[in-house]
This record gives structure tokens, sequence and C-alpha cells, in this order.
């Protein structure tokens, strides 16, 4: 009996040193679970050695017992420090595997810069400002009154043709044709005071577009009324206003025009900026560049603002923006303003 005693005991002293070898091995906390049941199980060799205890004489168990208990909580705890230890080292990894570098310099964020068109608009607002224009707001939703009639253009006239737009469902607003309408808004603004601003703004049209259309554009509107305002004004204004723009070399057309709501009415144009009036494809061979509309405003159009024509005159005009950017920086697709593709905009910083 003492002899089963003894093989109980290095039984156990055996399974100790089998543990402490396997533990340090154990490489996850799936192993862990495995020696746990291996040994700690209910099926365990820890279970086993308890049932060969029950073969031990009475008086040689509890010595046995406590053996064995001593042992499982050896067992029990030695694992437990291993377990911890798996975690502690996996978060270590995790850790060292996601570190910041925080003296990594930052990323720079990339700074914008005004769209070509809002430069170019600046550009003309500048050289205004400097011949004493003021900046006026207008609306871009219009009604036909105010986008037609009081311009002169009656239902029916024929005028409208060049000027077709969309319409929204309520009857008689649209999507203004030309920032011309802001003339007789400006007017009603400051009659009988004299008045001389700059409107610029965004128009639409139901065009086909192309390389040279596009159903939404910007116009500036320019509009001067006062007493004694003649035609030598309009041409002092715009001949400056184009050799601010593009050069003071510039030689200036001023021709016979129509609009309705001018007269007479005006087309200025300069001698070709790419072939200097020899004639090339940007002037179609002829030399010149339509640059802007404009006119003396016709007395009808001065009465609807509130001036009386017998005492007041006025001159307007009417430039476009993106012709202005597509001349001066050889731009030969309208489209490209307004299709947001960074290779062109970014050109223009
Ligand atoms: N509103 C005209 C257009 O769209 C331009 C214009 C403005 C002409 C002012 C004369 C005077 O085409």
């Amino acid at each position: 009996m003492k002899q089963d005693s003894s093989e109980l005991q290095a039984q156990v002293e055996a399974l100790r040193t089998d543990a402490r070898r396997e533990l340090p091995q154990l490489k996850g906390l799936e192993a862990c679970e495995g020696f746990r049941v291996r040994y700690l199980g209910r099926k365990g060799m820890i279970t086993r050695l308890f049932e060969l205890m029950k073969s031990l004489p009475p008086e040689a168990r509890p010595a046995a017992g406590k053996l064995l208990n001593r042992a499982k909580r050896e067992l029990e705890q030695a694992l437990g420090e291993r377990q911890q230890q798996i975690r502690l080292s996996s978060q270590a990894q995790q850790l060292e595997a996601e570190a910041l570098d925080v003296t990594l310099p930052g990323r720079p964020v990339a700074l914008g810069h005004l769209h070509l068109m809002s430069q170019t608009l600046r550009e003309i607002y500048r050289i205004f400002a400097r011949l004493g224009f003021q900046m006026e707001r207008t609306r871009e939703v219009e009604s036909d009154e105010y986008n037609f009639q009081l311009l002169n253009i009656p239902p029916g006239h024929p005028a409208r043709d060049m000027w077709s737009t969309f319409y929204t469902t309520r009857p008689g607003l649209l999507l203004r044709t030309h920032t011309s309408p802001g003339q007789i808004r400006v007017m009603r603004r400051y009659a009988p005071q004299p008045v001389r601003a700059i409107l610029p703004g965004k128009c639409y049209r139901y065009e086909q577009v192309d390389a040279t259309h596009e159903m939404q554009f910007y116009q500036v509107e320019g509009l001067a009324v006062g007493r004694e305002i003649t035609m030598a004004h309009l041409k002092g204004v715009l001949i400056e206003f184009v050799r601010q723009l593009f050069g003071q070399e510039r030689r200036v057309e001023l021709r016979a025009s129509y609009f309705p709501f001018t007269e007479p009415s005006l087309e200025v144009a300069m001698d070709c900026i790419a072939c200097g009036g020899r004639g090339c494809r940007i002037c179609s061979g002829t030399g010149w560049l339509e640059i802007l509309g404009s006119g003396m405003v016709h007395p009808v159009v001065l009465q609807n603002g509130g001036y009386d024509p017998d005492l007041f005159s006025g001159f307007a005009f009417g430039i476009g923006p993106e012709r202005v950017a597509m001349l001066k920086y050889h731009i030969e697709d309208i489209r490209l303003f307004y299709s947001n593709d960074l290779r062109f905009t970014e050109q223009f910083g």
C-alpha cells in the first residue's frame, strides 16, 4: 500500500514536469484550452489521478488528496498566468502593428484657388470699379415682363427667338436669358438719381450645348443713366475696358447692330489678339473679334425704368465673361468652365 502512495506521488511529479515543459510552449489561447482539457478537464489527468487515489488504503488518502489538490491548484494557477501572458503579448503585438508615428509631418491640406471664371469676373469688376461703376445684384429668376416686355420685347416679337429659355411652372416666371432685365430693376431702384453700375450674374438659355454654347453662363451688364450722357461716354468706357483687359494696343471697332432695348445699338469688336488682325482660325479669317453688345438705352426703356427720356439718357452694354476668358486664355470649349475637370481648373491656379 505504501508502494501505491509513492507511485501516485511519482505520477504527480511526472505530471508537474510535463506541465512545466508544455506551458511555455503554448502559443495561443486555443492551445491553452487544449492543455486545460488534457490536464484539468473532467476526463483529464488530474481527474484520473483522483480516481487512482480511491484504490489507496484509507489512511493514505488524506495526504494523497492534499497532494492532488495542491497539484491541481498549481496547474490552474500556472495556466492562468500563461493565458495572461499570451493576452498581453498579443495586445503588444497589435499595438506594435498599428503603431502611429506621431513624429511624421502632417499631410498638407490642399489649398484651392479661385476658378478661372471667378478670376475673370473679378478682373472685369476691377476695371469698372476704376471707371466709377458700382456693383448691383439682380435676380436670376425673372418675370416675362422684366426679361422681355419692359425691354421693348412684347409677346410675339421676333427678337424672342434669340432668347429661348427655361420656364418655371409659375406662368410668366422664367430663368433670365440675359442680365438686361436688371437694367429695369436698377433704374427703378435709383430713378430719378443718376446711376452708373455693373450688374453681373448668371443667365440661362435653352441652347443646343456645344463648344461655344452653354445653357448657363455669365453676363456682366453695364448701365449708366444721367443727364447728357452721350455715345461718346459709351465709346470711351468700352474702349478703355477693352484695352485694360486685352492690352493698350488693341484697336476697337464699333459696328451698327440691333437690340430692341437700345437705340442706336452697337457691337464692339477688337482686332484679333491671336493674329493682330491678319486673319486666323480664332477670328475666322476676319481679323476681328466681336466681344460685346451695347447701345444707348431706348427711350421707352428709360421710361419703364422711371426716368423722363426728355431729361435723361444712358448707355448699356452686355459682356460675356466666358468669351472673354476663352479669348484671353485660348480656351476652345466653353463646356470646360462647368465640367469641374481638375486637369482644366488646376491650370489657372
Ligand atoms: N442683353 C444683350 C444680350 O444678351 C446684350 C446687351 C446688353 C446689348 C445691353 C445691349 C445692351 O445679348
